[in-house]
């Protein structure tokens, strides 16, 4: 399975290190692919087990793109793995569509692992399930959903650091609907904690988490990585 942590604009620099070797014991008994998302700041060459990857990156070797980071920043670290298409860079930072697919191809271009997050808003849960459908697939323009380096995450918007979650026959409905749209690993993120995991994962169509506020403490993160590997035994 595959267990990552969006570390959002928390832990510095300094603290992202201690981090990472605290997890990094627990990542070496593990058999699952463990993923860190430090801050942008945070980014830095990690001697240990799990991957690295960014929270953002602009499609761009370098240039003048003021506050924005491109691939020289990503390969001064070896980073190779990238997330896509955050429901709070699409709502927060006011990302489009066509923005999000353009990033998608740069990066595929360049052979990234890229995590790709899809989720709608909760005006848009309370429609039809037809109308919900409708909105996640529009989030699939412009990406190629057969990139064989591809892992996507569903994560309704509402759910994201609300401490609210749809019902484990939900994930399973909506997973089963976007299997349809590609086969790659679909994660499921949005208020993933240390005494839902188990449960979450045991979902059909669920092949991993994307964990946020949960995973800002080394020890839950790792609890949520032996929480997968029991379920595997
Ligand atoms: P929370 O786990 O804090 O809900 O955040 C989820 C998320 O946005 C991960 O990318």
């Amino acid at each position: 399975m595959i267990i990552a942590a969006n570390l959002k604009t928390n832990l510095t620099r300094s603290a992202t290190h201690r981090y990472i070797q605290e997890i990094n014991s627990c990542v070496q008994k593990s058999s699952q692919e463990v993923i860190v998302f430090p801050a942008i700041s945070s980014l830095d060459s990690f001697s240990a087990a799990v991957t690295v990857g960014t929270q953002n990156a602009y499609p761009v070797q370098s240039g003048a793109f003021t506050g924005e980071i491109g691939l020289q920043h990503l390969e001064e670290f070896g980073i190779k793995t990238i997330l896509i298409g955050h429901s709070e860079r699409r709502h927060i930072l006011g990302e489009s569509q066509e923005f999000i697919a353009r990033k998608f191809h740069y990066f595929k271009k360049q052979g990234f692992k890229i995590i790709y997050c899809v989720g709608e808003p909760l005006a848009v849960r309370e429609s039809s399930k037809e109308e919900m459908l409708t909105y996640l697939y529009k989030q699939y323009e412009g990406i190629d959903t057969s990139y064989e380096n591809l892992i996507i995450a569903y994560e309704p918007v509402w759910a994201i650091g609300t401490g609210k979650i749809p019902t484990l026959e939900n994930i399973k409905d909506i997973h089963a609907e976007l299997k349809k749209k590609s086969s790659a690993p679909l994660l499921y993120g949005g208020s993933v904690k240390v005494n839902n995991v188990k449960d979450i994962l045991e979902v059909k169509n669920v092949d991993g988490v994307l964990v946020g506020s949960a995973a800002l403490y080394a020890e839950h993160f790792c609890s949520m990585i032996q929480a997968a590997d029991e379920l595997e035994k």
